[in-house]
């Protein structure tokens, strides 16, 4: 369904992805990991064309997508949660996940905030709560709900469990699976927490120094240890 063809990625004169190739199909769900600066964030923003200038072919459902801002990628049902979640802070929980759906796929209906409110125990006591008055646990929690507005055909899902207590992470895997699940929502999900990762995807990339070291099953990757040691131990 989207599949990037030897693209180089740059913050001005740094070379940050190189002549990297990845695809990934319908309803998929994969797991990006990697050390520290190892180059996932930016690969997400590279798909979404949110942040770093990319040379080499891009293409959605077959088609090119190179020039397309990132809006225009959203229309097409990709849908970035970025690491910093960019909540608006003087918005309520319902108002933020509103405003989200003007970024849904031509064609698709409204979604409704309530009902997808209603996906998230956690969020169901707060609709009425800022932005700002949320911890850091339940704004991640909000930036999944929100994009998940815009009935996105690929979440990419950028270290949701950072910081996050373990409670909320478990409550994630599950909202997380359901939601893929029942809408059949792929999922590119870049993530320093193994276990999380496995808990939600069947399929593992492995980066190093803005390249794809290893692309294969959790099975795969568990049986070569070594992948491990050599990168991504500290
Ligand atoms: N806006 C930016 N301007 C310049 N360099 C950047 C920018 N964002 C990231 N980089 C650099 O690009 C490289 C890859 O960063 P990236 O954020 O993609 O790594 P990552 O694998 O997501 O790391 P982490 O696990 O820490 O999130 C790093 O060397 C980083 O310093
Ligand atoms: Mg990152």
């Amino acid at each position: 369904m989207i599949s990037a063809h030897s693209i180089n990625a740059y913050y001005g004169p740094s070379h940050i992805l190189y002549d990297l190739s990845f695809s990934m199909g319908e309803k998929e769900r994969v797991a990006i990991v990697g050390r520290n600066g190892a180059g996932k964030s930016t690969l997400l923003k590279s798909l979404m064309n949110a942040g770093p200038s990319v040379r080499g072919d891009i293409a959605f459902d077959g088609k090119p997508i190179n020039r397309l801002p990132s809006y225009e990628r959203a229309r097409l049902g990709l849908q970035l949660v970025p690491e910093d979640r960019r909540i608006y802070h003087h918005l309520t929980v319902r108002e933020n996940i509103k405003i989200a759906e003007h970024a849904r796929p031509k064609g698709h209906v409204k979604s409704d905030p309530d009902a997808i409110i209603e996906q998230f125990p956690m969020l169901r006591t707060l609709k009425q709560r800022l932005g700002y008055q949320l911890s850091g646990g339940q704004q991640q929690v909000l930036a999944i709900a929100r994009a998940l507005a815009a009935s996105p055909r690929i979440m990419l899902l950028d270290e949701p469990t950072e910081g996050v207590a373990p409670a909320i992470v478990e409550e994630m895997v599950t909202t997380l699976r359901t939601l893929c699940d029942q809408t059949g929502m792929g999922l590119l999900l870049c993530e320093q927490n193994l276990w999380f990762a496995r808990q939600l995807t069947d399929r593992v990339v492995v980066m190093d120094t803005g390249r794809i070291v290893f692309d294969g099953s959790w099975a795969e990757f568990i049986a070569n240890p070594e992948i491990k040691e050599k990168h991504l131990a500290i």
